[in-house]
């Protein structure tokens, strides 16, 4: 049987329903699961972007011995991963530093292999202490030294060993709370546990070694940077939803103040400094992380010459035309 949908569809019985009071209109419509648009129990729309997350710091001094304590205590045969996650004191909240991006920090002892999975959330990993570590990305074993950023993107097979004698300590960065907002989480463990057929290499465009970052930051030094003296990005983006600039701060000279509708997670990978967010000084060192949300306003200022790496979701804010930035 065809039918005509061209055709207008036949009206639908709108006589009132017998409702006689505001009381009994609101208790008709909530009954089918529906609020009326003006007189909402929490606001749809706002003048500009909540400040529901706030501003953090994670020191990697207090982290690290709790960490080297859980080497003792957590092996890998009960960890998949042995790592801490930083979650945003923000009122309920349990998991992301941020709104879309977690940071973690991870430790591999010298022996341990973190088995190979893969996930729909795209990852990476800053280096900060350790040598003799390798990561599998895809078959392609890249080594981790300290400085160095590697990328592991979405669906990606990934796995980490440690054939040193040094802890190695990283952080990670993920994107988890965002496939968590739009649901779309796959995760996979390696059947067999790791990948076999593994080539050794360079790590390619997934890998960011700390001597280029160097090098590119010195090119561009004295340039005009907003919350930099020297800027330079890892990638273009690095991952479809996030993006990495690592940022060189001169001490004494005071970063100029912005503010952005992009989350930013800062990692101290040198030096010592003061990021002022929205009001509040937040004092830093190596290895600490820094939670700046959307539409703080923040500048930094380094004590000592410093480098920061920035991961933050401005490929996801510029993909929808929702990147704002602002001087204030
Ligand atoms: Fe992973």
């Amino acid at each position: 049987m065809s039918t005509d949908l061209l055709a207008q569809p036949p009206l639908v019985d709108a006589n009132p329903a017998a409702i006689g009071s505001l009381d009994e209109l609101y208790k008709a419509f909530t009954a089918l699961n529906m609020e009326g648009g003006w007189h909402r129990i929490k606001p749809a729309l706002w003048r500009e972007p909540a400040k529901n997350f706030l501003p953090f710091r994670w020191k990697y001094s207090d982290v690290k011995p709790i960490l080297a304590a859980a080497g003792h205590l957590i092996g890998t045969d009960k960890a998949e991963r042995r790592n801490l996650t930083m979650f945003n004191p923000a009122e309920g909240n349990i998991y992301p530093t941020v709104n879309t991006i977690v940071a973690a920090y991870q430790m591999v002892k010298p022996g341990e292999i973190a088995r190979s999975h893969r996930h729909t959330a795209n990852a990476l990993r800053l280096i900060l202490e350790g040598r003799g570590t390798y990561t599998v990305v895809n078959g392609q074993r890249v080594e981790m030294r300290p400085g160095d950023v590697l990328l592991t993107p979405n669906w990606a097979w990934h796995s980490h060993e440690n054939v040193g004698q040094d802890e190695c300590y990283w952080m990670d960065f993920l994107d988890v709370p965002l496939v968590h907002l739009l649901e779309p989480m796959f995760y996979e463990p390696h059947a067999e546990g790791l990948e076999k057929d593994v080539v050794d290499s360079d790590g390619g465009p997934l890998a960011f070694r700390w001597e280029d970052t160097v090098k590119r930051l010195e090119a561009v030094h004295g340039q005009d940077f907003d919350d930099a003296h020297a800027s330079v990005q890892l990638g273009d983006p690095a991952l479809k939803t996030i993006r990495l600039d690592m940022q060189r701060l001169d001490a004494g000279k005071p970063t100029r103040t912005c503010r952005t509708t992009a989350n930013i997670v800062y990692a101290v990978v040198r030096g010592k400094g003061t990021t002022e967010v929205d009001g509040s000084a937040i004092g830093w060192s190596f290895g600490d992380t820094i939670a700046v949300p959307a539409w703080r306003p923040y500048r930094h200022v380094a004590v000592e010459d410093a480098v920061l790496l920035k991961v933050s979701d401005a490929p996801v804010m510029a993909a929808f035309d929702w990147l704002r930035a602002s001087a204030r």
